[in-house]
């Protein structure tokens, strides 16, 4: 039978090519284009040389932009505090078009490269199992044949060379990266000592804040119904919504926006540290926020803030986007953001973002009137003694309380 392989092209996923060629499958190689600086064409080549079918590219970076990394602006998701969630905003856009392929390919299974100790593995076969629930999955690293055939990089290289495979001359990089148009990840390696620094030369999308420009930059994010929809820079306007993220992308990348390091729990229940770069979307995300502060209802704000960011920051990260609550959280997303209209101007400077001004032509929420101080309006501030004292009433009682029990 057929199985479609989400192949990279890099020696973990050109062995397991062979080894499934081994096993007696035809194979259709699968590369999702989700805004990966690689070179699509050498990948190609050496599919086909090693023996696949066919090698699939399929460009789904709009469906990445405009349905995973905008919803997550619009929510302001965040995982763990930290971690802007880069590598798991993808896996659904990917897992999806892999199905389609290997339905349009007549294929019976689909298979991946992921560890079984990772989080990817979860996200991609629950998306699989969700757009296509008989789908047979081969995960060959948690396969007992092939885990105990391949237990070092070593034998990965000498079956490679036995079978003819090229191995790229460049000396492997001590960690291991996922890379996408929000992010690249950098984990495992070196890095698995949570105190060793990572070295300078291995963050790969933006310029060491030390070594940014010592000029700052400023530009101009528009939201409507809270997506980015025009980003003016010094240089270019963007209104489409892949130019506009790759425009913030490269704003922050020359400015060293968007570095984090984090020791964060996997779903499995193992902690892992990770080292990630989020360039634009830290950007879009932090104007956003602000922006929020101007044209969001109080309470609104408050119930998406409790309910719906860390709940949504869940289900994306533990492989749950194709799920009725995937369905449900993301239905409540919208109708969170109709008031959120307007721009925000800001600033980057050495790694650091900053908001110059945030204004709204149609929202009038924020009333400058209202809130002066040097002002006396409609607002009569002699009714806030009354909204004191009927506030005071609860803590009279715990202050009460308090004194009788002699505590301070
Ligand atoms: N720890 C991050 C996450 O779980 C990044 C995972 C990177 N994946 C990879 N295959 N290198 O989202
Ligand atoms: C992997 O284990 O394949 C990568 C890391 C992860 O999925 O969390």
């Amino acid at each position: 039978g057929k199985v479609c392989l989400a192949y990279s092209g890099g020696l973990d996923t050109s062995v397991i090519l062979a080894w499934l060629l081994e096993q007696g499958y035809e194979v259709i190689a699968f590369l999702a284009n989700v805004g990966q600086e690689e070179d699509f064409e050498a990948a190609r080549e050496k599919a086909l040389k090693i023996g696949a079918t066919k090698f699939i590219v399929e460009d789904v970076r709009r469906e990445f932009v405009e349905e995973l990394c905008f919803p997550a602006i619009q929510s302001n998701a965040i995982y763990e505090n930290v971690y802007l969630l880069g590598t798991s905003l993808a896996r659904p856009v990917i897992a999806k078009a892999q199905i389609a392929v290997a339905e349009r390919e007549g294929c019976f299974a689909v298979s991946h490269g992921c560890t079984g100790k990772g989080n990817d593995q979860v996200r991609f076969e629950l998306s699989f199992y969700a757009l296509k629930p008989d789908v047979k999955v081969i995960a060959p690293w948690r396969d007992p044949d092939f885990i105990q055939r391949f237990v070092g990089r070593k034998d990965l290289l000498d079956y490679a060379a036995s079978k003819g495979i090229p191995v790229a001359q460049t000396k492997a990089k001590p960690w291991s990266t996922d890379e996408n148009l929000a992010h690249i990840s950098y984990e495992a390696g070196i890095l698995e000592d949570p105190d060793t620094t990572p070295p300078k030369d291995m963050w790969k999308l933006t310029v060491d804040p030390q070594d940014a420009p010592d000029a700052p930059e400023d530009f101009t994010v528009y939201f409507e119904k809270g997506i980015p929809s025009k980003l003016v820079a010094k240089d270019q306007t963007s209104t489409d919504p892949v130019e506009l993220f790759l425009l913030a992308n490269k704003i922050a990348r020359r400015n060293g926006v968007g570095r984090i390091d984090i020791v964060e729990n996997r779903f499995i229940g193992l902690k892992s540290r990770g080292c990630y770069e989020t360039p634009g979307l830290t950007i879009l995300r932090s104007a956003h926020i602000d922006l929020e502060g101007l044209v969001l209802d109080r309470e609104v704000r408050q119930v998406r803030d409790q309910f719906v960011t860390p709940t949504f920051a869940r289900i994306l990260y533990n492989g749950y986007y194709y799920s009725p609550e995937g369905e449900f959280i993301r239905a409540t997303i919208p109708p969170s953001q109709v008031t959120v209209n307007g721009q925000v101007r800001c600033r980057v400077y050495k790694g650091g973002f900053y908001v110059l001004g945030r204004s709204s032509e149609t929202e009038k929420l924020y009333d400058a009137t209202a809130a002066s101080m040097d002002e006396l309006t409609d607002f009569d501030p002699v009714d806030t003694t009354g909204f004191i004292s009927v506030q005071s009433i609860r803590i009279k009682k715990y202050g009460e309380a308090k004194q009788t029990k002699g505590e301070k």
